[in-house]
């Protein structure tokens, strides 16, 4: 969950390394060892633990120090040049390991190994297994080939696959918070866009198991759940059992009904999809909370249209609108893009403006960088200098960062339900959770006998840009 956690800062820095031995007890009968660090947005973090279980039935064990694996896989992220610079980065470190370790096995996986495919072999010497998202069950052939001394690709992608019948193996877990795929790939062609290229068609995962990974995890002790995406407000799924369509809004409410202890959190929310069934959905349910990751990208209908996003600015700021009237306390983030292609001044400022209307809680804030074989690469010239590039995202950070603080000034004195997530990690007499909203809230333990998992009422007495402090209220 520290990729939702983060706030005001890129997905590209964020890095989840250190994959945790699972089953300690068992970890010794493991003949293998595997080392995974994720980049990228939550969606890799989910598929790590996919190939965590897929690794798990063939004998091999997870580790948390690469010196000591057998493999080092790293699940990539292309969404932006720097995302993939810092992975060619990271490989140039695990040089050193592979040259005392000759017989180590290196592996790039996700949508780098995608957008790449065998040509990443040639320009990272050391990669030994190149695969893509939907070829994960072909790893266990994969890594047998490697160690017979042969380079190894799998990018094949499918129109089917969701690892529906994969019981992830949760890695860095908290115990509290997990991530539950429910859509795979995007059949939206945002111009600036590589996902499509790299995850392939859109695909909804049966109803059932999701439910049923929901059940486990809370039998588990969990007690929130995310359900993934890229746009998962266009989930679609046919039980033929019983000849029913299972939309986004009835799949939120399965997932609630499973217990009113198990939040439930879904991203990403695509503006020209959510509906109001599944506003109404947030509403009836107390444990789903009330928080809506909605992208706008930009606030000018004429860059929303070069983005081909199919929404303008009007009707983006209606659905906020909307979101407001059936759920007044709901918290909206966004993601944004400074400096796409032909931007003008006027343009960025109307970004600006539909940050300061949506009042955002937090947002995820980029620059334009120009990625192959999209749209825009084939259509627009990437024409916005980048020193303007930066100049219009440091105003936006900027706008965000006023926008959070004021957000959470009003926050001050307010109630809520915390669930405890751990804790603090500046203090041992802390405890760290979130509200519904999605806000971090950390306060002090004092004498309850509390502990992650455990819902909590706390009264916000002080606030940062980032953070609300409280204390417990009876
Ligand atoms: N499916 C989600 C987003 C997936 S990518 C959605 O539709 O909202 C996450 C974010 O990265 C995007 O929302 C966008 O803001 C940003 N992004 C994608 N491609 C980009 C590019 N070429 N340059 C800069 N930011 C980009
Ligand atoms: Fe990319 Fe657009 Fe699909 Fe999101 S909806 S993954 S931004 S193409
Ligand atoms: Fe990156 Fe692929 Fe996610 S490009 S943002 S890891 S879908």
């Amino acid at each position: 969950m520290e990729v939702l956690e983060l706030q005001n800062k890129t997905h590209d820095e964020t890095r989840q390394g250190e994959a945790f031995a699972p089953f300690t007890n068992e970890a010794n009968s493991f003949k293998k060892h595997f080392y995974i660090e994720s980049y990228g947005c939550a969606m890799n973090f989910s598929d790590s633990e996919i190939v965590a279980a897929i690794l798990n039935q063939q004998g091999f064990g997870a580790t948390t120090n690469f010196e000591q694996a057998d493999l080092i896989f790293l699940n990539t992220c292309s969404v932006r040049e720097k995302a993939e610079q810092t992975v060619r980065k990271r490989l140039t470190e695990f040089r050193k390991v592979k040259e005392s370790k000759p017989q180590m096995l290196v592996g790039v996986l996700g949508c780098m190994a995608e957008r790449l495919k065998a040509k990443l072999l040639e320009e990272e010497k050391l990669v030994d297994i190149v695969v893509g998202p939907d070829a994960y069950r072909s790893l266990p052939n994969l890594i047998e080939e490697a160690e017979s001394g042969q380079k190894a690709v799998n990018v094949l992608l499918s129109r089917e696959e969701t690892y529906a019948d994969i019981s992830p193996i949760r890695l860095n877990s908290n115990g509290v918070t997990a991530f539950i795929s429910i859509t795979r790939g995007c059949n939206n062609m945002c111009t600036f866009c590589v996902v499509p290229f790299t995850r392939g068609r859109e695909r909804s995962r049966n109803a059932n198991s999701i439910v049923n990974e929901a059940k486990d995890l809370f039998e588990k002790g969990y007690r929130e759940v995310t359900l993934l995406g890229q746009n998962v407000d266009s989930y679609y799924w046919v039980d033929e059992t019983k000849n029913e369509v299972v939309t986004f809004a009835n799949l939120l409410e399965q997932v609630a009904l499973v217990s009113p202890l198990l939040r439930v959190r879904f991203s990403t929310s695509h503006p020209k999809d959510i509906t109001d069934e599944v506003l109404y959905t947030i509403a009836k349910y107390e444990n789903i909370c009330k928080y809506i990751h909605l992208p706008i990208q930009s606030g000018n209908t004429r860059i929303l249209q070069l983005m081909n996003r199919t929404y303008t600015r009007e009707w983006y700021l209606a659905k906020v609108d909307r979101i407001k009237t059936i759920l007044p306390d709901c918290g909206i983030s966004a993601d944004i893009i400074a400096g796409f292609c032909t931007e003008t001044e006027e343009e960025h400022k109307e970004t600006i403006s539909a940050m300061e209307y949506s009042k955002y809680d937090y947002s995820y804030m980029f620059y334009y960088s120009e990625r192959p074989g999209t749209l825009a690469e084939r259509r627009y010239a990437d024409d916005i200098p980048e020193d303007v590039k930066k100049r219009r995202l440091a105003e936006i950070v900027e706008t965000q960062n006023k926008l959070s603080y004021q957000s959470n000034l009003q926050d001050i004195g307010k109630i809520f339900k915390v669930l405890i997530e751990g804790e603090s990690k500046k203090s041992g007499n802390d405890w760290k959770g979130r509200n519904s909203r999605n806000k971090v809230i950390v306060f002090a333990k004092g004498n309850y006998n509390l502990q992650p998992g455990d819902y909590v009422n706390v009264q916000v007495t002080e606030c940062t840009q980032g953070t609300l402090l409280g204390n417990i209220v009876d």
